[in-house]
């Protein structure tokens, strides 16, 4: 029996990958692990490809639906997209040839808020699970499953599937083991329970996934590193959103409308939000928490320098330097940090609860502080939503943050209208770019447009948009939010047609 697969009946299940692949069958639905490139299985998906290539070369059609935590990495994603297996996929990805294949309209995506997945699941609105295939880091004696380096939805695709396949991965840290609180006290309305939870670090649930013996059909035994990419070194610009945000809430400090040592952290995922957490590093803020979705190099190096207390999280999603620092000490983080599924770590309840001050990217923002996350002009996907809507409707502050331009200048990120709608102005309160912050808390539409357009938007688009508000000041229909909606939308048509965002100043 291997060093982590500690239980004879579990062993005894062991198999090659090609072997547990074939459990999978064409149409079925699978619920995968795996966040943002953290925890998805390594070689089962791989084989699983080499299987529907096989069946689409004898003319055979082979197609899975897959369901996941998040993001996963280009052996998951990445290899099925290329063999043309899956038909639907959810709740979120960031594979550039997913991508691809879903912008050219070959992949059906459904973009989902994090936290809904689970009960959208147990609430039977998106079918039949049929197989769960699981990354773990180790098994008990007794059977129980040691999660990875991420969540997820492993609990509910476990309890969901027909079958359950394991990937038993040995190059995670075997201090893992502690590090995880799996909470299985959900349950549907009308008998829901308020969640026990009021602070970061609290443990509410068991150390790990609970799983049948019978159900698991296989085991398959990897040694395979998780594939996070680099963040980039933070640019001037990403400094400077990070020195505009750390002043704000110094301000709020000052003002008693924050605890010196801040409220819970979350930080989304990027390079600008990775920033941010960089910037907080050389701030004098001390005894800070996160309660986030992942775990990112910036919120690990300020764990390691103490000015981090604790962090609650799903998943990690570190670089491969912060991997191999994080493998060499992991045991020194046990009880800093919580790892526990997705449904719990952007639950809006503990969200609002907590009073968690939630920072994500954009794409763009418009100037009444409506929010696009996920399209680039209008219909094409990036990644998704994400966890950015669990936190941000329910956060105690939520800042949205991005450069202020896009393409080398070519597109502003402040524009009129939004060319689609993530987060409505109802649940923005701060837009920040590199040229300043606009604080929206309290204002009335007019007053925020004039704050983000002054504050927020780059010089060379400011005066477009300064005479785009003071044209629909006289025009609009109405003027509550004022609008010219013909030129609103055809702002980024401009883009598409010219490569400039030029608008006319001509009403
Ligand atoms: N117009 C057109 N294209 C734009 C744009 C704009 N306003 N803003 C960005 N882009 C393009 C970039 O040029 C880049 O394209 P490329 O890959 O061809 O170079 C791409 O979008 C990504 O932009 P980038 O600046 O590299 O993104 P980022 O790493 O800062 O991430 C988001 C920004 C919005 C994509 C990212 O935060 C995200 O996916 N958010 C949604 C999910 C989320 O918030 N999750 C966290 C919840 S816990």
């Amino acid at each position: 029996m291997s060093g982590r697969i500690r239980n004879a009946a579990l062993a005894a299940k062991v198999v090659p990958p090609e072997v547990a692949a074939a459990v999978i069958r064409p149409g079925d639905t699978v619920g995968m692990s795996g966040f943002t490139g953290a925890g998805y299985p390594k070689e089962v998906p791989a084989a699983l490809a080499r299987q529907i290539s096989a069946a689409h070369e004898a003319g055979q059609d082979f197609r899975v639906n897959v369901w996941t935590g998040a993001s996963t990495a280009p052996e998951l994603d990445g290899a099925l997209a290329a063999a043309d297996g899956i038909e639907l996929r959810l709740p979120y990805q960031s594979d550039p040839v997913s991508r691809e294949k879903i912008n050219a309209g070959q992949m059906e995506y459904i973009d989902v808020h994090l936290s809904h997945v689970a009960q959208m699941a147990w609430m039977g609105f998106l079918g039949k699970l049929d197989v769960a295939l699981i990354e773990i880091s180790g098994i008990t004696p007794d059977g129980q499953l040691v999660p990875s380096a991420s969540i997820g939805n492993n609990k509910t695709w476990i309890d969901q599937a027909d079958r359950v396949v394991l990937e038993v991965n040995s190059w995670q840290s075997a201090a893992l083991d502690g590090m995880h609180d799996v909470y299985y006290g959900t349950a549907l309305p009308p008998d829901r329970r308020p969640i026990p939870l009021t602070r970061p670090g609290d443990r509410i649930g068991v150390p790990y996934l609970q799983c049948p013996p019978e159900k698991v059909v296989a085991v398959v035994e990897t040694h395979a590193p998780d594939r996070n990419s680099a963040f980039k070194e933070p640019d001037d610009a990403s400094r400077r959103i990070a020195g505009h945000l750390i002043e704000f809430l110094e301000h709020e400090v000052r003002r008693g409308r924050l605890p010196a040592s801040l409220l819970p952290l979350q930080s989304g995922v990027g390079n600008v939000a990775n920033a941010v957490l960089a910037g907080l590093g050389t701030s004098d803020f001390e005894g800070l928490t996160a309660y986030t979705e992942v775990i990112q190099d910036g919120m690990l190096e300020l764990l390691r320098t103490g000015k981090l207390t604790v962090a609650s999280a799903t998943a990690f999603s570190l670089s491969p330097t912060a991997v191999a620092e994080f493998n060499a000490a992991a045991a020194d983080f046990r009880d800093a940090i919580v790892l526990r599924p997705q449904e719990i770590s952007n639950h809006p309840e503990i969200v609002r609860r907590l009073g968690v001050l939630a920072m994500n990217g954009m794409i763009e923002a418009d100037v009444y502080g409506n929010v696009n996350s996920t399209h680039l002009m209008g219909s094409r996907i990036q990644n998704g939503i994400g966890g950015s809507g669990d936190f941000a409707r329910n956060a105690y502050t939520s800042f949205f943050v991005t450069p202020s331009t896009a393409k080398d200048g070519a597109i502003s990120a402040i524009v009129p209208m939004v060319s689609h709608v993530d987060h409505t102005e109802h649940d923005v309160a701060v837009i920040v770019t590199e040229q300043g912050l606009a604080d929206l808390r309290g204002l009335p539409p007019r007053r925020r447009a004039q704050q983000v357009v002054a504050r927020c938007a780059h010089p060379d688009y400011r005066p477009l948009l300064e005479d785009y508000l003071a044209r629909a000041a006289h025009h609009s229909y109405g003027q509550h939010t004022p609008h010219l909606l013909a030129e609103a939308l055809s702002w980024h048509t401009r883009y598409l047609d010219t490569g400039t965002m030029q608008v006319s100043a001509a009403s």
